[in-house]
């Protein structure tokens, strides 16, 4: 019998300092993962040197955490897996650091993941049977990628967001309604009052790449129709706002993703990253995916915000694939997906 194959994953990128072990790529034995969310709400945002001096502060005990809750010692690991790019600068390079120093003490070897290969893997830890190829819709608060996993590893973006990611429209358009950040889940909690029909924002469309999408013109549209109220002495239905924004953006999501995987022939479809966790947005794909008979994936919500569960399993492929990273690994705040 093969031996298992442990990995202790790290992820640092943004604001949750989080570290996880798993077991054979797709068995999680632990994932923890401290947010720093309630620290930035104060500022509207993440403020990115604030998020580095709080992951100082809580990667070694986040990476305890992780082997204790999983039963396992250091020494039994067979990679240190941690997430080199994209996100920001500061917080990645805490992240690379401490793994570079844990495998460099214990002599275990090193594997750097790119974060969205990490998000498009979390579908992998769920659904057991799920194999490439198969079309992933990833947004997050930073990226929306269309994009063709031919194999583990090898992907092909077919199509990308022009301006705006999914996710930071979402947490634009919360703070100018007032909702205040982190604004997805505010937005999609508060859809649920509100009527997705009530106002009519634009679905853009990108006019020479059928797949692209941009979400500036909608934020602007949300911008322009908040001002006329104001103007025109009008209470503003929060609700209705927040349900209609979000039904434009799962609208130019679900149209262009299932588009695409009709063109392409795919019959596996699968969806990731921060806004992947947003009720509304998970109802849509499951309907538009039943309706061309079409096997839609997702994960679990705490697999879709960022985690090192996710980055774990990404590594696991690429460590059977060979890839190893030396101590010359350096954060890459722009890392291309596929890159190495
Ligand atoms: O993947 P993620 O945790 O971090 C990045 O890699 O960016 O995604 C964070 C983004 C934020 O913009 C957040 O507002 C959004 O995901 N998000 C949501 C929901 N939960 C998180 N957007 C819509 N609905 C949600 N329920
Ligand atoms: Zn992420």
């Amino acid at each position: 019998m093969d031996k298992d194959i442990f990995i202790l994953a790290i992820e640092s990128s943004c604001d949750e300092t989080a570290a996880a072990v798993v077991k054979n790529g797709r068995e999680v034995c632990s994932n923890v993962i401290y947010s720093q969310i309630a620290l930035h709400t104060e500022y509207g945002g993440v403020v990115p040197e604030i998020a580095s001096r709080k992951h100082i502060e809580k990667i070694n005990q986040v990476i305890e955490q992780a082997l204790l809750e999983a039963g396992q010692e250091l020494s039994g690991m067979t990679a240190i897996a941690v997430t080199y790019g994209p996100g920001l600068v500061g917080p990645l390079l805490v992240g690379v650091s401490a793994a570079k120093a844990v495998s460099f003490a214990s002599g275990i070897p090193l594997v750097g993941v790119h974060h969205i290969e990490g998000h498009i893997s979390a579908n992998f830890i769920e659904n057991k049977e799920l194999e490439p190829p198969f079309m992933c819709l990833v947004v997050s608060g930073g990226h929306s990628h269309l994009v063709v996993v031919k194999d583990y590893g090898t992907y092909e973006i077919i199509g990308r967001t022009r301006d705006d990611a999914a996710g930071e429209a979402f947490d634009k358009v919360a703070r100018a309604i007032g909702l205040g950040y982190p604004g997805g889940p505010k937005i999609d909690k508060i859809s649920k009052e509100g009527n997705p029909g009530a106002i009519h924002f634009p679905r853009a469309k990108v006019g020479d790449a059928e797949y692209d999408f941009s979400f500036s013109g909608l934020k602007s549209a949300v911008l322009n129709y908040l001002n006329s109220c104001q103007m025109k002495g009008e209470q503003v239905n929060t609700a209705n706002v927040a349900a209609s924004f979000q039904k434009a953006v799962i609208d130019v999501l679900t149209d262009h993703s299932m588009a695409a995987v009709k063109k392409y022939g795919y019959k596996k479809f699968a969806i990731a990253g921060g806004v992947a966790s947003n009720s509304s947005l998970r109802a849509a794909f499951e309907e538009a995916c039943r309706k061309e008979g079409i096997t839609f994936y997702h994960p679990s919500p705490i697999y879709c915000t960022d985690n090192a569960a996710m980055i774990g399993t990404a590594a696991y492929y690429e460590y059977q694939k060979g890839v190893r990273h030396g101590f010359d690994l350096n954060a890459v705040p722009n890392l291309r997906l596929g890159e190495r």
